[in-house]
């Protein structure tokens, strides 16, 4: 089942206070998105990558560039917009996930397929923390049940009707989407998740940095 992946990394990350933009932050030897798009050539059943980028960025080899979007979900329009019209499975992917392996890949385009009618398959970790609800950053209103909570990653992988019609929104709901799953979720659409490692972490402040950088060095992920 040939899939076209569909990396973001338009992102200026601003948390993690580099001066330029968080994508070709250099992390064990290589500019961060490198890290990601290694792992994605890597996958089997991948058959193209297209690559949201900032301004003035060139496409990593072997990849299709295209120009973010002011928000996460506008670039993966904008990815999605040039990914062609022959897949029928698209995988989403946020450069900041540099961890990213190939074995994760092929697990969730395994996953979608796995019987049960799945519009989407995510990559996400049992979560370990206790989640309280405290809405107005004091008074607690709810405990969750952790044994229910899963922290959810890229890759997300999307029939590609799904992602479509999820995507088709207007500018300010797409803005306001944490990941593609919840959007799709909101159509009704059925989403499952797939075991996923911790390690498999997004890099937002300069510790996810320090981490990443550790355990790259140490031969994870790819
Ligand atoms: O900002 P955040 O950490 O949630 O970004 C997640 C991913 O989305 C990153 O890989 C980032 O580069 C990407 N992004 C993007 N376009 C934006 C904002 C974020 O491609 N406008």
């Amino acid at each position: 089942m040939p899939a076209v992946a569909l990396v973001v990394a338009a992102g200026r990350g601003e948390r993690l206070g580099s001066d330029g933009p968080k994508a070709l932050v250099p992390l064990a030897g290589r500019p961060m998105l490198q890290w990601s798009i290694a792992a994605l050539q890597r996958a089997p059943g991948i058959e193209r990558i297209v690559v949201a980028l900032p301004e003035g960025v060139a496409a990593p080899e072997g990849c299709i560039g295209v120009a973010g979007g002011a928000e996460r979900s506008h670039s993966v329009r904008n990815a999605l917009a040039a990914a062609g019209t022959d897949a029928d499975v698209i995988l989403v992917h946020d450069a900041a996930r540099p961890l990213l392996s190939a074995e994760l890949v092929a697990a969730c385009l395994a996953a979608l397929d796995s019987g049960g009618g799945w519009d989407a398959a995510i990559a996400a970790a049992p979560v370990t923390d206790t989640i309280k609800r405290a809405p107005d950053g004091l008074a607690v209103h709810e405990t969750l049940v952790r044994s229910e909570l899963w922290a959810v990653q890229t890759p997300q992988v999307f029939r590609r009707t799904a992602l479509e019609r999820a995507l088709a929104r207007p500018d300010a709901e797409l803005a306001a989407a944490t990941d593609d799953a919840m959007l799709v979720e909101r159509d009704g659409g059925r989403v499952r998740v797939v075991k996923a490692p911790r390690e498999n972490l997004k890099v937002t402040t300069s510790v996810d940095l320090a981490l990443a950088e550790l355990l790259l060095g140490r031969g994870a992920g790819g």
